[in-house]
Order: C-alpha cells, then structure tokens, then sequence
C-alpha cells in the first residue's frame, strides 16, 4: 500500500463546532454516545470516555458502569447520564457505543449484544481482548459489515498482537502492515495507536497520523480517544475519515499543550482545540 498523509487542515476544519451547529439543530441531531465499561478499579477509563463524549458534541452522553458498586457521577459530571441494565439495552440499538474501556471480563455479555444490535460501535481495552480470545465474536465483525453495521478498533500494540496472533515487536517492526491485515480480516476500521497512529479501513490507502507527542503515553490517553471517535462519529458519516480526524484531533490537542501545564487525561478529556492561523 502507497504510503499517504492526510491534509491536517482539512481535518481541522472539518471538526465540528457550536458555531455549526444548524440553528434549529436539538440535542437529537447530533446522536447519542454510550460508554460500557468501568468493572471494579477501573471506572475511571469509562469515565474519561464519557466525560470526552460529553465535552466534545454528542448530543447526549451516557455512561453505564460495569463496577457493581458504581460511584456516583452526578456531582462531577452532571450532564451524563448513568444508564441502568434496562435503560443501556434500550439504547444498544441507535446510540453510537464505547465498549470496552476498564470492562474487565465484564463486558463479555455487553459486547455479544452490541455486535448484534450497535449500528457504529467503537471497540477498545478489554473488548479488544475478548475478542482476541473468542472466535465466534471476532466472526461477528464480518457479519456485521455486510448488514451495514460499522466498527472502530483501537488497539495499542499488544491489543493488536493479541488480535493477530503475534508479537508486539512483530506488529511494531510492521505497523501499517498490520494495522491493514486487521482491517481486512475484521472487515472494521483500525486505529493503531502509538507514535505515528495508523489508521487502516477494508478497501482504504491507511493514513499516518501526524500529530501527538510523547506527553500522550500515560494512563488513560487511549480512553479519550475512544471518547473522542464515538463524539465524532455523526450518524451515518463515513468511518475512516472519522477516525482520520479524530485521531488527528487527540494528537493536535497534545501539541498544543501549555508546555508548563501537566497533561491529564482527565484535562485532556475537557481541552478544545485552538483554531491554528
Ligand atoms: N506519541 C504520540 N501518541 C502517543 C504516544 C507517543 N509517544 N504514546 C502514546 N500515545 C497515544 C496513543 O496513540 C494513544 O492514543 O496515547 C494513547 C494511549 O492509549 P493506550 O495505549 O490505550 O493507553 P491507555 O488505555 O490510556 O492507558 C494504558 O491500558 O493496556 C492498558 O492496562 C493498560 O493501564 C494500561 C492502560
Ligand atoms: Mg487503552
């Protein structure tokens, strides 16, 4: 495959703003994002996922944690909704879902559901895992392109190796080798995430991401972009250039980066991008 950088401006100013927003828009027009995930010691990557949805356009977010004692959100973040078992079935079908982020074996039942049910899923962490480790889920990928269901992955290299069955050298020595092997056998839209993100879709040229910086490589990272992908993906949009451009947007957020502020993920959840000249 030719090699192919996006233009970064383009991207840029594509990404939606208040400003854009139709004037007789409702909080409809811009979809629903549900976060799955957050077992027991791990809340925090579900609710960097949501809080990211949330600061960056869905229409409504909501969050259902799989800790089965689940912290109260509320106070600090009002606007997303925590989903009960019943309500978070009633969404799997038109809500654009986060599965996987801290979901321990947990998610095991919520991502068979949502393979079937989830119009635009974006998987990550530990459905990537599950998937890696259950054949008859990873086949479900396939079934779900041809009913035109779509999925995002984004795996960090050892979630790839583990998909692919190989080694974590093995996926870096070839990054956009593997990255496209993934979305051929998967028939889904890759993003392997690290320096230099490859983004890879079935029957695309994959993309490097020129953006992002070394201040990304902390815990929790990975979890606003799954957040950020899902915030991005208006219904029906085009898969590829979504990732394309949500990456390109978690990495510019970096750069831009106050050089004398510490970056948190959770910091990183709420940043907007300033409007490059
Ligand atoms: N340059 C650019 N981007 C980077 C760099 C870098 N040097 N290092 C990391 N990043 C970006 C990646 O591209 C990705 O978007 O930061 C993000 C890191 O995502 P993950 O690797 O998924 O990390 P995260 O899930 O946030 O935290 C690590 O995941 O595997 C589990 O248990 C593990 O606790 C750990 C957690
Ligand atoms: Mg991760």
């Amino acid at each position: 495959n030719a090699l192919q950088l996006h233009p970064a401006t383009a991207w840029l100013n594509a990404a939606p703003t208040p400003t854009q927003r139709p004037h007789n828009s409702h909080k409809g027009s811009f979809g629903d994002v549900l976060v799955i995930g957050g077992a027991p010691g791990m809340t925090g990557a579900a609710i960097l996922a949501a809080s990211t949805a949330l600061h960056h356009g869905a229409g409504r977010t909501l969050l259902h944690l799989l800790d089965t004692a689940p912290p109260n959100i509320c106070s600090t973040l009002p606007d997303v909704m925590q989903t009960s078992t019943s309500s978070t079935h009633a969404h799997l079908a038109h809500a654009t879902i986060v599965c996987g982020c801290g979901g321990g074996t947990a998610i095991t039942p919520w991502l068979a559901e949502a393979l079937t049910l989830t119009p635009q899923l974006v998987l990550d962490a530990d459905a990537l895992n599950t998937l890696a480790h259950q054949p008859a889920l990873r086949a479900s990928l396939q079934t779900r392109r041809a009913r035109g269901q779509h999925t995002i992955l984004t795996p960090h290299p050892l979630e790839a190796a583990r998909l692919l069955g190989c080694t974590t050298a093995e996926v870096q020595a070839q990054r956009l080798l593997a990255a496209q092997a993934l979305a051929d056998q998967l028939q889904s839209t890759i993003i392997l995430k690290g320096s230099g993100s490859i983004i890879a879709s079935p029957g695309h040229t994959p993309h490097i991401n020129p953006t992002g910086n070394a201040r990304l490589a902390i815990g929790g990272t990975g979890d606003v972009l799954a957040g950020l992908v899902a915030a991005r993906w208006r219904p029906g949009t085009d898969n590829h250039s979504v990732a394309c451009q949500a990456v390109w947007e978690h990495g510019a957020l970096a750069d831009q980066w106050p050089s004398q502020q510490a970056l948190t993920a959770s910091a990183l959840a709420q940043a907007q991008l300033t409007p490059f000249q």
